[in-house]
């Protein structure tokens, strides 16, 4: 059931009829198109979605649309004054302050409120106002000094800590980095971002399971939920995975049996989110459980549990080895060599941008 919710947002009042439960966050971005306001964590770790609520910077992520009617809410969007960049907007971008330009926004917005209401700003203030806004990938330091130098263009009194803009070198030029007006203006659009007409969008259910071999699936009740167009699962979608396999015989959506907890098993196509999040519960997988293989030693060792089954190495799916230049060479010229077995976490990239896809 919908609601009603009277929101004024960067001076303009909207009326919106919205799901009780979104967040402040999903209003903003799904209801109103205001997609400057971005969607990192959504659990208040990451403040990307950072917005000015009463001069306030609050985690939209966190806050229920029926708790701010009637508050002044500020985003990214009406930073700009008549086409004119804020000061911090400008900073931003002559120091080079929005690589990704992923967090950019929530910076931004923590930054202004803290200008607005502090007098005597410094570089230890500015720090602890961002402790709650994550940047991936430009580093805190030109962030940091592009609040330093706004906050001297803005026309009141501060009294701050003179800072002069460091010289920018890209691949030795001096200069801004590529599209950064559009990312601190929150108009760079990222895959998130988009929205096609008619769109659908996708859930995965996921195996959980690390190891078993699925005896049947039955998606009927899914199918039938309103609003789900279609459910598939990996006999109706017979190809290798494409991108990037990372073992020669991994599958879209798994066929016979899954080799991990979060494996993908069955995908909904479904006219929003939630109703594609809902039909996932509605689709029975009998698994039947394998013997597992819980560390590298194990897999290594003679073990009933075959993840893999080539033919001619088991559970070894792929062997690497990475050497660079004349390594004898160079161990003939090292003045101490360690021989080890080294170990490390299995970790990815961690973007702030969520991982999403959008396909025509
Ligand atoms: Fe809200 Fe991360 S803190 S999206
Ligand atoms: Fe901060 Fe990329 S610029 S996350």
């Amino acid at each position: 059931m919908k609601k009603l919710i009277n929101l004024t947002v960067n001076d303009e009042h909207h009326e919106v009829w919205t799901s009780p439960h979104k967040t402040l966050l999903e209003v903003l971005r799904e209801d109103l198109q205001l997609t400057g306001t971005k969607h990192g964590c959504e659990l208040g770790e990451c403040g990307a979605c950072t917005v000015i609520i009463d001069g306030e910077p609050l985690l939209s992520c966190l806050v229920l649309p029926s708790e701010v009617e009637g508050c002044q809410i500020e985003t990214v969007e009406g930073l700009a004054q008549h086409g004119k960049p804020h000061p911090l907007q400008k900073s931003f971008v002559e120091l080079g302050a929005a690589q990704c330009g992923y967090c950019t926004p929530g910076m931004l917005m923590s930054t202004k409120a803290l200008i607005e209401s502090e007098d005597d700003l410094d570089p230890q203030k500015i720090r602890e106002a961002l402790s709650g806004n994550l940047c991936r990938c430009t580093g805190y330091a030109k962030i940091i000094e592009a609040v330093e130098k706004a906050s001297l263009n803005i026309n009141r009194p501060l009294k701050l800590v003179m800072v002069e803009a460091r010289e920018l070198k890209v691949a030795s030029r001096t200069g801004t980095l590529l599209g950064s007006m559009s990312k601190v203006m929150g108009e760079t659009q990222y895959a998130d971002d988009l929205s096609l007409p008619r769109m659908l969008y996708c859930r995965i259910l996921r195996s959980t399971h690390p190891h078993a071999k699925i005896s049947a699936i039955d998606t009927s009740r899914a199918l039938k939920r309103k609003g789900v167009l279609a459910v598939i699962t990996g006999k109706d979608l017979p190809i290798p995975y494409g991108i990037l396999p990372v073992s020669q015989d991994e599958e879209a959506l798994c066929v016979e049996k899954v080799r991990m907890v979060g494996d993908p098993v069955a995908a909904v196509a479904a006219l929003d989110e939630e109703t594609a999040e809902a039909a996932l519960e509605d689709i029975r997988v009998e698994y039947e459980p394998l013997p597992t293989v819980m560390s590298v030693q194990e897999g290594l060792a003679e073990t009933d549990a075959q993840i893999h089954e080539y033919a001619d190495q088991g559970n070894i799916h792929k062997f690497v080895s990475l050497g660079f230049g004349d390594m004898e060479e160079g161990f003939s010229e090292a003045d101490h060599i360690r021989e080890d077995i080294f170990h490390y976490e299995g970790n990815t990239h961690m973007p702030m941008e969520q991982h999403a896809a959008v396909a025509q």
